[in-house]
């Protein structure tokens, strides 16, 4: 069986049902508004999919936030997929494609928890970039990658 990874051409409105799903096999006790509130907002977003037989199984899901700032907002992979690449593979595309269309640098935002994450960002080029305690009194570290030389 082999999974694919494609960015979505189509809206989002159009990916949320499926989006929805998949947030709820990949996160632990995910509140699907944090997604619906967000979607219809989010400014040039950039959704990329891993797609296994037709279902989605992974994603990446970033937008825009600045003339040349990539935010990559959300991601994660089905837990029976995890540990292949998958994830790796999802952030290769979308730096890439980011890159290729003007941006220069990418941040993204993880609960400090969260060694899996925090990992895969400095395996692509991420450094530490903040660090603060959250309104909910959860520790996030921020991340930071250039995208381009110079
Ligand atoms: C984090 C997550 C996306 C990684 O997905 P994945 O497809 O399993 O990751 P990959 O197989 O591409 O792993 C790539 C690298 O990330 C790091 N990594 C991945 N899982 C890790 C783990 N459990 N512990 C430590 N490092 C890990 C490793 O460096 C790995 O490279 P290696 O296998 O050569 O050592 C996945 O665990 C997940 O979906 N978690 C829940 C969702 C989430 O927390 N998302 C982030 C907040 S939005």
């Amino acid at each position: 069986m082999t999974v694919e990874v494609a960015r979505w051409n189509g809206s989002l409105a159009e990916a949320a049902d499926p989006l929805l799903a998949l947030c709820r096999s990949v996160f632990d006790d995910f509140s699907d508004a944090y997604l619906l509130d967000r979607l219809p907002s989010l400014s040039d977003p950039d959704l990329w999919l891993a797609v296994e037989d037709g279902a989605w199984r992974g994603f990446k899901l970033g937008y825009r936030r600045g003339p040349h700032l990539l935010y990559s907002w959300l991601g994660g992979v089905d837990p029976s997929l995890r540990g292949q690449g998958i994830a790796s593979e999802l952030m290769r595309r979308q730096h890439d494609h980011a890159a290729a269309n003007g941006y220069r640098f990418v941040e993204t935002r993880t609960r400090a928890a969260n060694n899996p994450m925090i990992v895969l960002n400095l395996r692509h080029g991420f450094h530490v970039a903040g660090f603060e305690i959250d309104s909910g009194g959860i520790p996030i570290v921020t991340q930071r990658k250039k995208l381009v030389a110079g």
